[in-house]
């Protein structure tokens, strides 16, 4: 899968994608990540790439003109070839006015060949790119970030780990939270006593059976506590497996 990322601050991608999963993931050929400067195709001496908004208010709002002629020349597309572009990658617009990601997006994310991400500042991006060079928004949650890269890797993060032979043991992605429309059940390692809290008495039985019936109930009862939204929707539910 190849992943462009749009950005006016590259430098915050270097670490993320050089580390754990992700960077394993790009360095075994599974994904690629190129990240372009949107400033390359600023405008003027100073490369602006950023004007005051039309009708007054506060901020600034990224320009159409750099955003377009980034994403359209490092893609090899031209100018008027925007509706072949939109067909063949999917243009993501980062923005909390985007709708909202979860694992069922993520997946189908997952399942396409080429993403572009366009990441903002300021006050975010004149609308024109997200009408005509966009094909979808996506927002990260309800919250504000300072900029689109944050949530990009996010997108970035959770998408690689669906992508075959990113995680090695396929199993654990069925079983982990939102698959089955449940948060995963606790998990507990050794000592099995730690400053006198033992962990439950059925993990260490042996009895398959009995942990996987202890695992659904504990998973129901956590999910119940905590996102009762979830049960008996498939609304956050991935490509994983029924748990109940
Ligand atoms: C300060 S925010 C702009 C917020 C904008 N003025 C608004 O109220 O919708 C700057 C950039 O951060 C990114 N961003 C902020 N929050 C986000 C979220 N929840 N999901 C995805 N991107 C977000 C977007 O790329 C946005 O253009």
């Amino acid at each position: 899968m190849r992943i462009d990322v749009f950005t006016i601050f590259p430098a915050i991608f270097d670490s993320p994608l050089r580390e754990g999963l992700l960077g394993k993931a790009i360095e075994g050929g599974i994904l690629e990540v190129l990240v372009h400067d949107i400033r390359d195709f600023g405008r003027g001496k100073h490369r602006q790439v950023d004007d005051a908004p039309f009708g007054g208010g506060a901020g600034m709002v990224m320009k159409p003109e750099p955003v377009f002629e980034a994403v359209t020349s490092s893609l090899g597309y031209g100018l008027d070839e925007l509706e072949r572009l939109r067909e063949e990658v999917e243009v993501v617009m980062l923005t909390p006015r985007g709708e909202r990601l979860d694992q069922r997006k993520v997946a189908d994310m997952a399942a396409l060949p080429h993403l572009a991400l366009i990441c903002g500042r300021y006050e975010g991006i004149d609308e024109r790119v997200l009408e005509h060079l966009c094909t979808s928004a996506l927002s990260v949650g309800d919250y504000v970030l300072s900029g689109g890269e944050f949530a990009a890797l996010v997108l970035i993060d959770a998408v690689a780990r669906l992508l075959p032979g990113v995680v090695g043991n396929r199993e654990s992605l069925e079983e982990e939270s939102f698959s089955g429309g449940m948060l995963e059940y606790p998990q507990y390692t050794r000592p099995a006593e730690y400053l006198g809290w033992r962990v439950p008495e059925v993990l260490l039985s042996g009895d398959h059976g009995a942990v996987e019936r202890w695992r659904r109930e504990a998973a129901r009862a956590y999910t119940e506590r905590v996102r009762p939204d979830l049960l008996g929707s498939e609304s956050a539910g991935g490509s994983g497996k029924e748990k109940n």
